[in-house]
């Protein structure tokens, strides 16, 4: 089978593998229908993932239809078409009872597929854990529809869950790339009173006004008036840095109330300061982590119920014989791409 491969450093290729068998008991085969590229995945290109293993199939956000599983697998079946969470975890540890799934202290534990171990860009892939890493897809959703639920959509959902979101508040996003939409998605989910995103790449600004025209834009130079002035008590409530660039983590407390709770999606290039006595009576609390993408089944649902939709964020779709064109595509962002679907099978 086809499966685009991490070679080395800046390189990736479609190479011919062995379709992967069953390991473990827990394991499942799935035949991958359609697959995502991530921006973690051009982190791995770039080299800025140590232990992303050199020969590894990339790709950790895809679906697809159960080919086989192993003995003691009991959720799911051969013919089940399925969601893969982009999280190995065992279901049993510490964290793993406390939904913290991201810390799954198991050895194959956390983001594994398509980065320690071979993933979803290709025609088959193993899946570990299967009875906690593959959601059933709800008859009527399709696949284009649940594509992006176990990585980038779950990491929205988290990060809306976490944030304590009330509906007396202005909820400030910073970021409105596949990730900033989806949480601003699950985020509207809470009907906080006004919801404000700051972006600072045009078409995505024009993106959010057509898609979603009672949420407020604004440019990052003008992120801290505009946010003061439309808040109800000098700040956004809640505020979640969905950007990562080099000064958003400080547009992130600054713009927040005094008591305020500032969730961090973003992950970063370098260490961020926390220059505390610049922040002195602020009393923010910080939230900062990987996603704990537990809640899958839930977002099927809320898909399933038309409450939640993706399916706008796919603007592209190429096979699999052409992912090298589709990763030129989303990491040169051309032609206001946002998600693109590689059609694997
Ligand atoms: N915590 C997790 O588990 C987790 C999971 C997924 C993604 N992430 C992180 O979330 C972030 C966003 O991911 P993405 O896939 O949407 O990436 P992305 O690069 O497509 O999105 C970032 C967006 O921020 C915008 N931006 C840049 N500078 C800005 C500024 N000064 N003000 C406002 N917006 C600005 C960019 O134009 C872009 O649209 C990344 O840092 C990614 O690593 C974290
Ligand atoms: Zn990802
Ligand atoms: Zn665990």
């Amino acid at each position: 089978m086809q499966a685009y491969t991490y070679v080395e450093k800046g390189k990736f290729a479609l190479l011919e593998k062995p379709k992967p068998v069953l390991l473990h008991e827990r394991d499942a085969i799935v035949k991958v229908t359609l697959a995502s590229i991530c921006s973690s995945d051009l982190h791995i290109k770039h080299g800025s993932v140590p232990r992303a293993v050199p020969g590894i199939t990339v790709g950790h956000e895809m679906v697809g239809v159960v080919e086989s599983v192993g003995s003691a697998v009991t959720h799911v079946k051969p013919g089940d078409r399925v969601t893969v969470n982009v999280e190995t975890f065992c279901g049993e540890c510490f964290f793993c009872k406390k939904g913290f799934v991201n810390n799954c202290t198991d050895e194959n534990g956390g983001w594994a597929l398509g980065c320690r171990i071979d993933g979803g860009q290709t025609e088959y892939v193993r899946v570990p854990f299967a009875d906690q890493g593959l959601n059933k897809i709800p008859d009527g959703v399709t696949d284009r529809q649940a594509l992006l639920v176990g990585d980038v959509l779950a990491t929205g959902f988290w990060a809306a869950r976490i944030s304590e979101i009330t509906a007396e508040d202005t909820v400030l996003i910073l970021g409105a790339g596949p990730t900033g939409i989806c949480t601003l998605l699950c985020v509207m989910l809470k009907q906080p009173k006004r919801i404000i995103v700051c972006e600072k790449d045009e078409s995505r600004v024009r993106f959010i006004n057509k898609h979603y025209p009672e949420v407020l834009t604004v440019s990052p130079d003008e992120c801290l008036n505009f946010v003061r002035t439309n808040s109800d008590h000098g700040g956004a409530d809640v505020v979640l840095e969905v950007a990562g660039a080099e000064s958003t983590f400080r547009l992130a407390w600054e713009c927040a109330r005094p008591n305020a709770i500032v969730t961090v999606v973003a992950l970063y290039d370098k260490a961020q300061v926390l220059p505390l006595p610049d922040m002195y009576g602020k009393n923010l609390t910080f939230k900062t982590g990987g996603v704990d993408g537990c809640n899958c089944e839930e977002t099927l649902r809320l898909i399933a119920e038309g409450k939640l939709d993706t399916e706008p964020l796919i603007t592209h779709t190429y096979p699999l014989s052409r992912i090298e064109e589709a990763y030129e595509l989303f990491e040169n962002r051309r032609d206001n791409v946002i998600k693109v679907a590689v059609e694997c099978s």
